[in-house]
């Protein structure tokens, strides 16, 4: 079993129980205040997060790692349902204790890339988020979004013999219960 096998299998029932909570608010959404209200949360959530990823990983470990960003799409699209937005600063972000951990954050930003398609459809049919531009967070890479996942995927195979497993691990857990109880305590 490699790293990904790895990481994949003990994170597996984390992805649930996040997937179910978002499914669950996704579900719902019956106007675009809310939908904006949701993105907002996320980012509030991930902008500290990304800023520290940045500057934690560099492209000795993923070549790509400037291109993997996604907060400016998340601002765009709050942009696009209400003009003025004034950032949640709340959220502390996870204290990044190695490369190993921030890679597992990581992993969890980027595979999180992967449901936005499925996203997108769903909401689509409640609120036509695509008529009005406020889908490109979820739309993420957009065609690109397998390419880009297996491009990561690669990278990790690549240093794999420099990551210490059980930290990447736990950078990946903490992040998905970080942002599974952070969605929990936000929702209004
Ligand atoms: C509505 C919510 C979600 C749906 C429908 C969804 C769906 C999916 C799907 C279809 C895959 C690809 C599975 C595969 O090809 O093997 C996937 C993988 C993944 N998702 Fe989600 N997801 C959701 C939410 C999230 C969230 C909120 C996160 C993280 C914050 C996340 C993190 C991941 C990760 C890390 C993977 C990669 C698993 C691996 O292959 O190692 N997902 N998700």
């Amino acid at each position: 079993m490699n790293l990904l096998d790895s990481i994949k299998e003990r994170t597996k029932e984390d992805h649930q129980s996040v997937e179910k909570v978002l499914i669950t608010e996704l579900k719902s959404l019956s106007s675009m205040e809310q939908y904006g209200h949701l993105l907002e949360r996320l980012y509030a959530f991930y902008k500290p997060l990304e800023d520290e990823i940045q500057l934690a990983i560099d492209t000795t470990f993923i070549s790509d790692i400037s291109a993997r960003k996604h907060t400016e799409r998340l601002l765009q699209d709050i942009h696009a349902i209400h003009a003025s937005f004034k950032p949640d600063t709340t959220f502390n972000p996870l204290s990044i204790s190695s490369t190993s951990y921030a890679l597992g954050i990581l992993y969890v930003i980027e595979g999180s890339t992967l449901g936005g398609q499925i996203i997108v459809k769903m909401l689509d049919k409640q609120l036509s988020v695509t008529s009005v531009g406020a889908h490109t967070y979820f739309d993420s890479y957009s065609e690109e979004t397998q390419k880009m996942w297996t491009s990561f995927k690669d990278s990790m195979l690549k240093i794999e013999a420099t990551i210490n497993e059980e930290e990447m691990i736990r950078g990946a857990k903490e992040t998905f219960s970080a942002l599974q109880s952070h969605l929990t305590q936000t929702k209004s």
